[in-house]
């Protein structure tokens, strides 16, 4: 959600912040601006409504604003509609502050009546704005740019990735930090912010994390980071491994179509990450005494990543025989559950700065149980915070949309499972080392699925003007069809919903008309013939059915007008290849109707706010 970019050195900062900033559109907005520093000149600020191409424009892809110290922003609109007026950098009124943030001021209404009676006016509705014009405040009552920053911190509640262009001090760029990513790179005799890596992987591969409630300055010579206190701190940078090719498209029309095609690479990675010399490898503090003594596991995240922990659910309860409980963060993080030391709370993201996740692994640690955080980004907040951290090893993902992300989140949860019912004394080894056998054998079954494309390119193109959809399925099969439902709905805007295919009969099936699409998977088979029984009382009230299966599975032919075949794998696993034609189906939905596949209206790819 909103993207930060920064650049002081040697270069024209303009063309670095728009190019920072495209790499950061991934995360969605809804306006763009950036301030430039020139020596002796005063600093140009240019905003814009709507995507980053009208910035660009409006300074001739950067060439018209000069200078080589630089702020740039995405917006994405918590308080007030997205405008011009609106768009950030924000400033005070002698521009002597101009800054972007990313995140929420909550108390940002009795700061502006405070502001209001010392005389301050206000021209966007922003939160944002009165951030600014506070440190402006204190920048008259304190002795430096620092002392103004520091005090603001304490001041302000809410979130805040900060970076502040001070005329005080013209050779550097200030930045704080809290709850909102924020980090830190160095070149030669540059230094650069962003929101996330990609944006700055061009020119460094090197970058510093800020955390919470730290501050730092970037001149050309060097960043220097501070705590609260405005004492100096040392910190370490952290060396990213992946290229800036990562996060390129290589040929693909859109991010989503590349990274579902990098599913069976980042499987495989994931695999070898966890998986050494045949062992699974947990984090030390998951002790064989530690998981025997296990009451519940409860599994929290939102979208996607929930939806990871309701296959999870089922895979851990039949494997390790521990009760499971998946929540969603933001229910989770404001009840109040009944949460112990022999509770373990898996917190699934795949940015690791999902502000509702986050909350929710607050809350856990704060109630004494241990947590674990399955993460894909490298030093997140979320990641930094959990006791332990299981790494997925998807690399950038771009599209809003998660595939791979979601790929490589089930392969750990697999892992969790395994390595539980092996430590419980559920599975004997050699059942441990058929499943790990059968995980490998994953990415060969994946790119399979993927020769078989185009065909479900010409089943989309038929249904690209449905006006809704249910995905059906029953155990491990609806907890995929829940994944099929949220990915057709993202990037299609058609109303999908996904169904238990039990319970249709319940109420739901009253939707069921003529020309219904209903979407059955099939890859259970304990539950394989009542499925096909839900799928046959909705075929008898009107619905055309396309059903995803295993091959060998072939009685669907004559029920279903459509059907699409998978390799067979062991069940518990079956979701990671019977997602695959659901999300390539949602996927050549989108690309028939015209949406923007990438970035759906409405949507952020890391959502930062609650
Ligand atoms: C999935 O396609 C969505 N974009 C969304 O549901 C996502 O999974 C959710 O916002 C959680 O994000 P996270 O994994 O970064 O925490
Ligand atoms: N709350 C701020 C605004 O609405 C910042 C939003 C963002 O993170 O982009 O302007």
């Amino acid at each position: 959600m909103c993207g930060i970019v920064g650049y002081i050195g040697k270069k024209q900062a303009s063309p670095i912040l728009l190019g920072g900033l495209e790499r950061l559109e991934y995360r969605g907005y809804d306006s763009a601006g950036l301030a430039v520093k020139k020596d002796g000149a005063e600093t140009v600020i240019v905003k814009a409504k709507g995507r980053l191409r009208a910035l660009a424009e409006k300074t001739d892809d950067g060439a018209s604003v000069k200078g080589c110290c630089g702020i740039g922003h995405t917006r994405w609109a918590t308080h007030g509609e997205p405008s011009e007026t609106n768009a950030h950098p924000h400033c005070s009124d002698d521009k002597r502050v101009i800054a972007v943030h990313n995140g929420i001021i909550e108390n940002y209404k009795p700061l502006k009546e405070k502001l209001e009676k010392a005389g301050y006016s206000f021209y966007s509705q922003t939160d944002s704005e009165v951030a600014v014009k506070l440190l402006d405040y204190y920048l008259k009552k304190e002795e430096s740019p620092l002392c103004a920053l520091a005090r603001f911190m304490l001041r302000v509640r809410g979130s805040y990735a900060l970076a502040v262009l001070f005329s005080d001090e013209p050779d550097k760029i200030f930045v704080a930090r809290k709850d909102s990513p924020l980090l830190l790179g160095r070149g030669e005799n540059e230094s650069y912010l962003a929101s996330d890596i990609p944006a700055i992987l061009p020119y460094t591969h090197s970058v510093y994390y800020m955390e919470n409630l730290e501050m730092a300055t970037l001149s050309k010579s060097g960043i220097t980071f501070y705590n609260i206190d405005k004492e100096e701190i040392h910190k370490t940078p952290v060396k990213i491994t992946f290229s800036a090719q990562l996060a390129e498209k290589n040929g693909f029309e859109h991010f989503m179509m590349k990274e579902i095609h990098e599913q069976p690479q980042a499987v495989e990675d994931t695999l070898n990450e966890s998986i050494k010399n045949g062992v699974i490898c947990l984090p030390e503090s998951l002790s064989t005494a530690r998981i025997q003594a296990l009451k519940t596991v409860y599994i929290v995240g939102c979208g996607s990543a929930y939806h990871v922990g309701v296959c999870a659910q089922y895979v851990i309860e039949d494997l390790a025989k521990i009760s499971v409980r998946v929540e969603l963060a933001s229910e989770f993080r404001y009840r109040a559950p009944s949460l112990d030391t022999n509770a373990l709370v898996i917190v699934i993201s795949q940015s690791g700065e999902t502000a509702d996740s986050l909350g929710a692994l607050r809350l856990a640690k704060q109630a004494g149980a241990k947590t674990l955080a399955i993460v894909n980004v490298v030093g997140s907040s979320i990641a930094r915070e959990a006791d332990e951290v299981m790494y997925t090893r998807a690399g950038p993902e771009i599209a809003v949309a998660t595939t791979k992300a979601y790929s490589t989140q089930l392969i750990v949860c697999y892992l969790l499972a395994i390595a539980f019912g092996k430590a419980r004394e559920q599975i004997e080894k050699t059942d441990c080392e058929r499943l790990l056998a059968e995980l490998f054998e994953l990415p060969k079954k994946m790119h399979r699925i993927l020769e078989d494309k185009e065909r479900l390119q010409w089943f989309a193109s038929k249904y690209a003007n449905a006006n809704a959809l249910f995905v059906i399925g029953r155990g491990l099969d609806y907890a995929c069809a829940l994944e099929g439902g949220l990915k057709t709905k993202e990037i299609s805007y058609i109303h999908a919903e996904a169904y238990p295919a039990g319970e249709l009969k319940h109420g739901t099936i009253s939707l069921i008309e003529d020309g219904t699409l209903v979407v059955g998977v099939l890859t259970q088979e304990r539950l394989f013939e009542k499925t096909v029984s839900n799928m046959a009382e909705v075929k008898s009230r009107g619905a055309e059915l396309f059903a995803v299966t295993t091959y060998g599975n072939y009685e669907t032919e004559s029920l279903a007008d459509f059907t699409f075949y998978i390799p067979r794998t062991d069940e518990h696993f079956a979701v990671s290849l019977a997602v695959i034609p659901l999300q390539l189906t949602a996927y050549y939905i989108s690309v028939a109707r015209g949406v923007d596949v990438d970035k759906p209206r409405n949507l952020a790819k890391s959502v930062t706010v609650e």
